[in-house]
């Protein structure tokens, strides 16, 4: 997630001036425009007085997303598109009808692709209509696509190729080639940007549209520039004798000037484990003090496994050279054979270690080896706390990874960094990364039913601090469960005390390891179907958090069982049911 003052927005996005011959400017729109690029930035973003919008070519930029990059992308375009004298129109996809995008002119299309190459969920219903056979012809629309995504993912940028190639064969112009956007890759988003706009505002009579609003807005933290944070908390939710290990954690914001809002996630930017830096070191034959340039720094080859790069999950380019270097058949096999099951089966636990460990015959240099790991990311974690409860510390709830394979322990990077190696000198560096559609309504009124089981509690925690914070009048269900209660049942003197003081209304518990029988929080929703649907139609939110594999989509499938059911509807008037209700962003999830 990016926060850029709109002046430094416009320096980053600006390469040549691209002022078309053939542009019907008059000359003191082209002197004008030569000045801006000259340096008059700050001048015309901060400007009010120039805006005149009535000639203004309006560029549609159109975002899909499940935890904001998209959005933050959008809204940098719109700042740029505004210097360009175009008026951008920024939307989330859930605000526009297929009809409505056939008429737009200038389209410019940002989203990330979810679960195993799904469109993220405000982009879905859009991208139904507009996947129909019954869709409209696109002829009107110029177009381009930003797709982010995450190359480690099979289907990497799917959403944003599907919307590609769909606009394109409903006949729409492709104005630029779409961009694939891999995470860490910021520049690529950018460079697609700044060649995009001016192709957009070619021709376009020039309007000077300038809006003071946003530098004041954006936060001064990012993934660039992270807030170097205190762990002030690090407690264990779970008890000693649990199958798992949850842990509640609290971050300091204090002197940051930070605020943030409940539905809102943290990143957090690890560090790798030194004992694994150390194994890999010996691994590869190396000393760990060679000399390596990382992002125009020279650091010892240590140094830059410890704090720059992935050393846990295998890159596509490591697996393809260990492949290549020890020929050994079962992986060349399942890399030729492009069987991405029998891959996905094969790398499951298996970790770059791992993989040296099994050919020990291979010798990497360090700058080889290091040529082939992905940049270490940062990771995202649901805030567990109200930020108007908790003005200077932000909380999470986190599941710590760790699993024996391969005859070793495993830990999962960010989660046991946070466990085990933040101590009292350690400041960990965190940005926030906004959540708009994930929100406590703004009525206090109306009832909201959260459903979190395991660490998808986290929001919830904080949606119930904030509707106490707020004395709201509205009735608060929350459904939650775990493996066992006596091990897993986190939060329990927070929720019981909740219950107590009358903030929290209805709560069901769902622990699945307790009987032969797993039991589920869809199991409890199916029990009490009518109430729920009684719930929402009083106008209540559904919220889901948590693991989006498995307990999303059948929490999904429960929601419809339970209007088709209680509210007498056939499956398809229940399926319009609940897309109306994402309309109203009173259905949505923050899964993982
Ligand atoms: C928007 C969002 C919100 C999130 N909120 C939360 C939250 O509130 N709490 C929370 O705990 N997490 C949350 N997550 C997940 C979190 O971001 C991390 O993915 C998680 O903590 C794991 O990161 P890690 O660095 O510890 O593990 P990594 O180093 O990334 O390792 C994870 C990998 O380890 C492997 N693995 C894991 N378990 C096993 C196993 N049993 N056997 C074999 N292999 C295994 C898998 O390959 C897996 O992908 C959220 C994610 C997103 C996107
Ligand atoms: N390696 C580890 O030790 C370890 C430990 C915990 C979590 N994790 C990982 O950490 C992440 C977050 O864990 P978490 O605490 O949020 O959740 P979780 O431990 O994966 O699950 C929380 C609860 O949800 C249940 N559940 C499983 N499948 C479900 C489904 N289809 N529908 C509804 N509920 C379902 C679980 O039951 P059952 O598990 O009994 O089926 C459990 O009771 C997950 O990705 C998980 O894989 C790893
Ligand atoms: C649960 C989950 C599933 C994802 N699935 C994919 C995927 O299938 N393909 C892909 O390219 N990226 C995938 N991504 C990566 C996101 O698209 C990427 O992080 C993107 O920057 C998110 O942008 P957003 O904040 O606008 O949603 C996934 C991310 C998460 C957390």
């Amino acid at each position: 997630m990016r926060h850029l003052s709109d002046i430094k927005i416009v320096k980053k996005y600006m390469k040549t001036p691209n002022i078309p011959q053939n542009a019907p400017y008059t000359d003191t729109q082209r002197a004008w425009i030569g000045g801006f690029f000259a340096g008059m930035h700050s001048h015309i973003l901060l400007s009010s007085n120039l805006i005149d919008q009535t000639d203004a070519r309006v560029i549609n930029i159109l975002y899909g997303t499940q935890t904001g990059n998209s959005e933050s992308f959008a809204n940098d375009a719109a700042t740029i598109a505004k210097t360009h004298g175009l008026l951008p129109v920024v939307k989330s996809m859930d605000e526009t009808e297929a009809d409505a995008l056939a008429q737009m002119e200038y389209l410019m299309i940002i989203t990330s692709t979810y679960g195993e190459g799904e469109m993220p969920d405000n982009a879905q219903m859009l991208w139904d209509s507009v996947s129909a056979d019954s869709a409209p012809s696109m002829d009107k629309i110029k177009f381009s696509v930003l797709a982010l995504g995450d190359s480690s993912y099979d289907l990497f940028c799917q959403a944003g190729i599907e919307w590609d190639s769909r606009l394109a064969e409903l006949g729409a112009k492709r104005l630029y080639d779409r961009v694939n956007c891999d995470v860490g890759h910021d520049e690529d988003a950018e460079n697609w940007i700044s060649s995009v706009i001016p192709m957009m505002a070619e021709g376009a009579a020039v309007t000077l549209v300038a809006d003071a609003k946003g530098s004041s807005e954006k936060a001064k933290y990012n993934r660039k520039n992270p807030f170097a944070s205190k762990m002030t908390v690090n407690r264990l939710l779970t008890s000693e004798k649990s199958s798992k290990e949850t842990r509640h954690y609290e971050f300091s914001l204090e002197g940051s000037g930070l605020t943030y809002e409940a539905g809102d996630a943290l990143n957090v930017i690890p560090q790798n484990c030194p004992e694994l830096v150390a194994s890999i070191v010996r691994a590869i034959s190396c000393t760990g003090n060679e000399d390596e340039p990382v992002n125009g720094e020279q650091m010892s080859l240590s140094d830059a496994l410890h704090s720059h790069f992935e050393i846990k999950l295998p890159s596509k380019e490591l697996l393809q050279e260990i492949a290549n270097r020890s020929g050994d058949q079962q992986l060349n096999g399942l890399l030729d054979s492009g069987d991405k099951a029998n891959l996905a089966k094969y790398l499951w636990g298996r970790d770059i270690l791992d993989l040296l460990l099994q050919f020990p015959n291979i010798e990497f240099s360090a700058a080889e080896f290091l040529a082939l790991l992905k940049p270490l990311q940062p990771r995202a974690y649901s805030i567990s706390s109200s930020g108007k409860m908790h003005p200077d510390s932000v909380h999470l709830t986190v599941a710590s990874v760790r699993y024996n394979a391969h005859n070793r322990e495993h830990k999962g990077v960010c989660s046991t960094f946070m466990a085990d190696l933040v101590d009292n000198n350690t400041r960990v560096n965190i940005f926030f990364a906004p959540n708009k559609s994930f929100r406590v309504p703004e009525d206090n009124t109306l009832p909201i039913i959260m459903v979190g089981p395991g660490t998808g509690i986290a929001p919830f925690r904080a949606f119930l601090q904030e509707r106490e914070f707020r004395k709201a009048s509205g009735k608060n269900w929350l459904l939650f469960g775990d493996r066992n209660e006596a091990t897993d049942y986190i939060y329990r003197d927070e929720i019981e005390a909740m219950q107590k003081k009358g903030v929290l209304h209805r709560l069901d518990l769902a622990f699945s390891r307790d009987q032969e029988e797993k039991i589920y929080v869809q199991d409890r929703m199916l029990e009490n179907g009518a109430e729920m649907f009684s719930w929402l139609e009083q106008g209540a939110s559904f919220f889901v958090c948590g693991d989006a594999t498995y307990m999303a989509k059948d929490v999904d499938k429960a929601l419809h069982a339970i209007i088709e059911k209680h509210g007498n509807k056939t499956a398809e008037q229940a399926t319009d049911y609940v897309n109306q209700l994402k309309k109203e962003k009173r259905y949505v999830r923050d899964v993982y």
